[in-house]
């Protein structure tokens, strides 16, 4: 279906971006034939690939599709070929520009363990069992971004590296608001992070916190964690926390953390998103946590699930259709359940042989999607 008005930037990237981003197509046409889901798509060349094409891992008009598009889908970036690149030349950089010109400055990533997976985590069932938390990542601002940076050489010849940690109180507030609005759809808990012992960004971050609930949100629980302690929490007892709210290092590490209590980093999506604007249409760009994974890349191994369930939180926060994406949700619950399972999802289990004695079926890529669509087949 064409001329849908819902107007999609696919950027498949680098690495196993474009196997995964294949197989959630496979899905896309299938919400246009079964759902008159349709969307107006233009897919462009973004990190190492924009590299190789133009000289840059990304170029104006790329950013410019974006900032017009109502959703980006984004795959991954980097690989060896271009680690050797100067760094203002990295693959990341092209997704870093995104993320700051088109302002996604809230990060959502949801680590849920979904039922069938709770083996496959690296902990035991009873602790993560029904885990569902979210983490909310500030995205545009912090050591990420913040000025002065970069490598000198001192006067004796030593060279000296730096990079600036820093927040406004604005860019603190805004993502603490989107962190106690998802709060007040979830289970009404904010666990704020920061190092306020240490940092002074971290005591800034504590008071703001704290004035935005005080003011706007008294309902919401709000704790205060320290980050280094919340990391060990998050393996101690992960189901205390409900919407965790952090900087944008701080937020890259604990979500990485948190996607192996989900099993695999394979299983974890994000949205990115902008402030609404007068007409309530937010930037947004949808990408799972998950790199490009060089190691594994054209062998056709990579997880397609994480980008599919970032397709899924894309339908959700982009365009209302709530019940399309619970559906590919539930394809993905009811795939997992059936026992299909990429191999990142088969780490602790010894064998082919013991696989298939716990009813495993161990697939690839292209199979892992074909089997999503054969349930969403299933379910209407
Ligand atoms: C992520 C990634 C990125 C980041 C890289 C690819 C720039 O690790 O989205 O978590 O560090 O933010
Ligand atoms: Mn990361």
């Amino acid at each position: 279906m064409t001329g849908s008005n819902r107007n999609l930037l696919v950027l498949p990237g680098d690495g196993i971006g474009p196997e995964v981003m294949n197989e959630v197509r496979k899905v896309i046409a299938w919400m246009g034939r079964k759902r008159a889901v349709g969307f107006d798509i233009k897919e462009d060349v973004v990190g190492g690939a924009a590299l190789d094409k133009h000289g840059a891992p990304i170029v104006g008009a790329t950013v410019d599709a974006a900032m017009e598009a109502d959703a980006v889908l984004f795959g991954s970036v980097g690989g060896p070929k271009w680690d050797s690149f100067p760094f203002e030349k990295k693959p990341e950089r092209g997704l870093l520009r995104l993320r700051k010109e088109m302002d996604l400055f809230a990060n959502l990533r949801p680590a849920k363990v979904f039922d069938a997976l709770v083996d496959a985590s690296t902990l035991k069932p009873e602790i993560v069992k029904g885990l569902d938390i979210m983490i909310i990542r500030e995205l545009t601002s912090g050591v990420y971004f913040g000025e002065p940076r970069g490598i000198t050489t001192l006067a004796g010849g030593e060279r000296e590296a730096i990079d600036t940690q820093r927040y406004t109180e604005g860019e603190i507030r805004r993502v603490c608001a989107v962190a106690f609005d998802l709060a007040l759809k979830r289970k009404n808990k904010v666990c704020s992070a920061e190092k306020a012992n240490v940092m002074h960004t971290g005591v800034l971050w504590r008071e703001v916190a704290t004035q935005l609930h005080k003011e706007h949100y008294s309902d919401v629980e709000l704790t205060h964690m320290y980050a280094d302690a919340l990391a060990m929490q998050l393996l101690r007892s992960p189901r205390q926390f409900d919407v965790i709210v952090t900087d944008n290092l701080f937020g890259d590490i604990l979500s990485d953390e948190a996607s192996m209590l989900t099993g695999s980093l394979g299983m974890l999506p994000s949205a990115s998103l902008g402030a609404p604007d007068a007409t309530g249409r937010r930037k947004a760009l949808y990408e799972p946590i998950h790199g490009s994974a060089p190691d594994i890349a054209g062998k056709g191994l990579a997880n397609p699930l994480a980008e599919m369930l970032s397709y899924a939180m894309m339908l959700r926060y982009s365009f209302d259709l709530d019940g399309e994406a619970d559906l590919v949700e539930r394809a993905v619950e009811n795939v997992l359940t059936a026992g299909y399972r990429t191999a990142d999802l088969l780490a602790g289990v010894a064998d082919d042989k013991t696989a298939a004695a716990r009813g495993l079926k161990k697939v690839g890529t292209q199979e892992m999607g074909d089997a999503i669509v054969k349930e969403l087949d299933r379910l209407v």
